[in-house]
């Protein structure tokens, strides 16, 4: 093998990227590499990509500009993940110095650049799961321990091109993940936080012809003592069986807070998105997950300006939002995908309107955020440290609402604790630890 010493990685996109490049490093690791943040120093520099909008996937070509003249002649440097699949070999025509490409399931392909340097290398098959097999796993575990326990998505939204990237949807092995959740446990983790892209759709049936489910996986992780914080992200609305729902009454380590998207309020743009959910049921699943656990807070993605998308679709999920008050969401302008279905729809949205869309539903959004942060002040959260923050004289906690929540740098801070909330804006709260 050449002598490689130096890794440089950046991570874009979801939390499951953030998890592959996290085992990426650990694998370099493994070759005996060193992570470094400087790409002029670096001897591999891998950019670990996001293709779900157009933006993400132009940042990725930029970043490829700016890498090829700041990298050392001899450097290899490469895209993985998301943009790797959605581009394939014509990322070789566009960078043609790149060395290699490799899609989300074929990371672990990455050592055999090291051995042939010369060659370009380029995978951007779906292999499946054999990736969690193949990587070695990582010594330490953060507080926070993403367990992907699905890979792929079955829903076939028409803008989304994660089916066309991340593939058909796949459930690891119940043990397999258990396994992991224990090592993860016995190595550092206090939360853990179960991944997938349509994570409680996770399905898997053994030898014996038994069939496990989230709510499975969330029963036995809630034994393991060091675990005292369970979530899991992202859920598909109509995936929200009872089993599930049933563990926020019974199970106090599940955190009373959920993403779970509805995307629009207007039944006519489900429709036409492939999500065929009625409104109704969406907010019933809302209704019987308050009646399990009622402090339970819901998050939610919104895309604006879908093709076709009138005023009157705009204003429907304007009303959704203002009757589900979430705590939290993203909300995006339609972007045209290669791909997929809807890129080749009529009626099309000019870029204008969709702005304004957006600027309006942002703009409510932030209120609710606030309020709802505001609502907090005077309230104890049982809070998980994060680690400093970048002056060094604060701690980030998060609260069980993901809340960022900033208390006074002190020496031997608790992992794990009370914190009276005493201050909020839109972004973050402020906090006493109680002792
Ligand atoms: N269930 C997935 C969702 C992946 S995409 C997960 O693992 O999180 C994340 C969000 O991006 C989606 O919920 C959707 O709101 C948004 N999105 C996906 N495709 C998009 C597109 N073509 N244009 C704008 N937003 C999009
Ligand atoms: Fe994408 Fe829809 Fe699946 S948003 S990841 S196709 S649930």
């Amino acid at each position: 093998m050449q002598k490689t010493e130096k890794f440089f990685i950046q991570t874009f996109g979801c939390q499951m990227n953030v998890y592959d490049g996290w085992r990426i490093a650990t694998m370099l690791e493994h070759h005996g590499m060193v992570r470094t943040d400087n790409v002029s120093d670096a001897d591999i520099i891998i950019l670990n990509t996001c293709a779900v909008r157009a933006k993400a996937t132009d940042k990725v070509f930029s970043a490829l500009g700016r890498i090829r003249r700041a990298k050392k002649p001899s450097a290899l440097f490469g895209i993985v993940g998301c943009v790797a699949r959605e581009s394939g070999a014509d990322a070789f025509r566009r960078i043609p110095d790149l060395n290699f490409v490799l899609g989300p399931q074929s990371y672990h392909k990455l050592p055999d650049i090291l051995q042939n340097p010369d060659t370009k290398l380029l995978n951007i098959d779906l292999g499946g799961l054999e990736k969690f097999d193949e990587l070695p796993q990582m010594e330490r575990s953060p507080r926070v321990a993403y367990i992907p326990i699905q890979e792929g998505c079955n829903h076939c939204c028409t803008y989304c091109i994660v089916p066309y990237t991340r593939g058909r949807e796949i459930s690891r092995a119940y043990n397999d993940v258990i396994r992991d959740t224990i090592h993860a446990a016995k190595t550092g983790a206090i939360e853990i936080c179960f991944l997938g892209q349509n994570v409680n759709g996770y399905k898997y049936t053994d030898e014996t012809g038994h069939t496990y489910r989230l709510s499975d996986l969330i029963r036995e992780t809630a034994k393991i003592p060091e675990i005292m914080r369970i979530r899991f992200t992202s859920s598909y609305p109509t995936e929200m069986t009872d089993d599930l729902i049933e563990m926020f009454a019974i199970e106090p380590k599940l955190l009373p807070f959920l993403n779970m998207p509805i995307q629009s309020g207007s039944q006519n743009i489900l429709t036409k998105m492939n999500r065929p959910y009625t409104l109704e049921l969406y907010c019933d699943i809302i209704n019987k997950l308050k009646i399990a656990r009622p402090d339970i807070q819901i998050s939610s993605d919104f895309i604006v300006g879908f093709p076709g998308e009138t005023d009157q679709d705009f204003a429907e999920t304007m009303r959704i939002a203002q009757k589900i008050k979430y705590i939290n969401s993203y909300s995006f302008k339609y972007s045209p995908r290669p791909h997929t279905a809807a890129a080749l729809m009529p009626n099309q949205v000019p870029e204008i309107t969709k702005a304004e869309r957006l600027a309006k539903l942002d703009s409510y959004l932030n209120d609710v955020q606030r309020e709802f942060n505001e609502s907090c002040i005077d309230k104890t959260l049982l809070c998980l440290l994060e680690g400093p923050d970048k002056t060094g004289k604060h701690l980030i906690y998060r609260t069980p609402y993901m809340q960022q929540c900033i208390v006074e740098h002190i020496e031997n801070a608790p992992e794990l604790t009370d914190i009276k909330i005493t201050a909020a804006n839109k972004a973050s709260l402020r906090g006493k630890i109680i002792n």
